[in-house]
């Protein structure tokens, strides 16, 4: 049978068995983001074009070659959001959020589009964990920020992930620099690639970040943003520093640094993986004191930073992390007969409604097959109904991984042996059960 659509090029499917490596990581981040004070915010998938043109900026490559962009009635156009925090500043500035008291921090998990040759680690749509906090201006702010994403990565238990940091200045430090890269740049106009010739003119720093071997040639002795930094810029930088080394944050301070988006200002950073290849950036971002106001808000100092989870999840996968175990069905009832499988029913209903994971046969099996049916999706017990167990009342219980049998009633008691039982096996088995019950045990000694 031909297929009549296929998945686009440079988007995934996340395919039931493999989706537990994504919920690993969703609830690393959520629960991390919240131990740091992030709250969560939503937004739209798409905003009006006009926003990431503002605050992205119309020079970089997202806005210039990689905006899915669709008109709409009239002359306005939307376009898919390529990243978060442009839409997350509209909301905040838009409901309000700002004057409920400084700092506000948002996190948010969503799936951004950029129109990018696809590639290992390099998606069409992929998706962001991201945190913006505002309204706090102090080097502690910026530390805090890289800390909660460092934390994120050593949570998943990555290794080997390197923290390259850099301040890019304020407006007018970095006016004083951009001057100072066309200065020396410019006798090498004619030996740019073409991007970058039109780099020079437009967002000089953008030179630093360009990926072919010759420009990088010519750029490798170009003046270094350190060395303009204004006083505050520079003791700015200089109090993130110390306060990394006091949280015992490794970092390396690399000016070549710049981030692919205008909105930055002060201190930026990229966290890189060296076990996937060229697309090794899971975390960039940085400080963006401008973009509140540029987007219409009162003026207020901003950061945050991004990760990408498809780059994350290949890190993990190259590294041997381990992933949070799926949950697979508790118990798996198998019935012979018309009468068998009302009697399955009824006892599949009180024992969902008693949380566990049950399940029957749907499309009409026969025993054998139900049973085979039930090792595949790794049931951990079974019970088998027919006639006979229906007239005594009692069936047999299958632990499925050892084998052995015991008898169970199909009365009132069926919940209570059955939590019985399953209680023993959980906590003979799942490391992650019997720790949540040792700390409640311990919780309630302590009362
Ligand atoms: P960004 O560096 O453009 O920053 O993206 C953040 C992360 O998203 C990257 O480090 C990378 O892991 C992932 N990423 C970007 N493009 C792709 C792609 N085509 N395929 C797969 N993953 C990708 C931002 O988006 C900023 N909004 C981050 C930020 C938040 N800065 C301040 N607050």
């Amino acid at each position: 049978m031909a297929l009549l659509a296929k998945r686009p090029n440079g988007t995934q499917d996340v395919v039931p068995n493999e989706v537990y490596k994504w919920q690993t990581v969703e609830s690393v981040v959520r629960d991390t983001a919240q131990q740091f004070g992030f709250r969560e915010i939503r937004i739209p998938t798409f905003e009006e074009t006009g926003l990431f043109v503002r605050s992205v900026g119309d020079t970089t490559d997202v806005v210039q070659k990689e905006m899915y962009t669709v008109s709409s009635s009239g002359d306005k156009t939307f376009t898919l959001r390529p990243e978060g925090t442009a839409g997350t500043i509209r909301a905040v500035i838009e409901n309000g959020i700002l004057n409920d008291g400084l700092p506000q921090k948002v996190y948010y998990t969503l799936s951004c589009f950029r129109h990018e040759k696809a590639q290992k680690g390099r998606l069409r749509e992929f998706h962001q964990f991201g945190c913006e906090l505002l309204g706090a201006a102090s080097p502690s702010a910026d530390a805090d920020v890289i800390a909660l994403a460092d934390s994120v990565l050593k949570r998943l238990g990555l290794r080997n992930i390197v923290l390259n940091i850099n301040s890019i200045g304020c407006p007018e430090c970095r006016a004083k620099y951009r001057e100072a890269l066309k200065a020396y740049f410019e006798p090498h106009r004619s030996e740019l690639c073409a991007t970058c010739q039109d780099r020079l003119d437009k967002n000089p720093m953008r030179l630093l970040d360009c990926k072919s071997e010759e420009d990088q040639a010519i750029a490798k002795d170009a003046p270094l943003i350190t060395d303009y930094l204004c006083e505050d810029c520079a003791a700015h930088f200089e109090t993130v520093k110390k306060q990394l080394g006091i949280m015992g944050i490794d970092f390396t301070v690399n000016p070549k640094i710049v981030r692919g988006l205008d909105y930055y200002t002060r201190t930026v950073f990229e966290f890189i993986s060296n076990d996937i290849g060229a697309q090794g950036t899971v975390c960039g971002g940085g400080r963006y004191d401008g973009l509140v106001e540029t987007l219409g808000g009162k003026p207020t100092p901003a950061l945050g930073f991004a990760m990408g989870l498809e780059r994350i999840l290949l890190t993990m996968e190259a590294q041997g992390c381990e992933f949070m175990e799926e949950k697979t069905c508790d118990l798996y009832i198998a019935a012979m007969g018309e009468a068998a499988a009302e009697k399955t029913v009824e006892i599949v209903t009180r024992m969902r409604d008693e949380g566990f994971f049950v399940e029957y046969d749907l499309v009409g099996r026969g025993l054998k097959a139900q049973m085979k049916y039930a090792d595949k999706i790794k049931a951990k017990y079974v019970i088998v109904l027919g006639d006979s167990e229906l007239e005594s009342g009692s069936a047999k219980l299958k632990n499925m991984a050892t084998g052995e049998q015991t008898d169970i009633s199909l009365g009132e008691e069926l919940l209570d042996d059955f939590g019985a039982q399953y209680y023993e096996l959980m906590m003979s088995t799942d490391d992650d059960f019997r720790s949540f019950v040792e700390a409640f045990a311990d919780n309630g000694d302590d009362k």
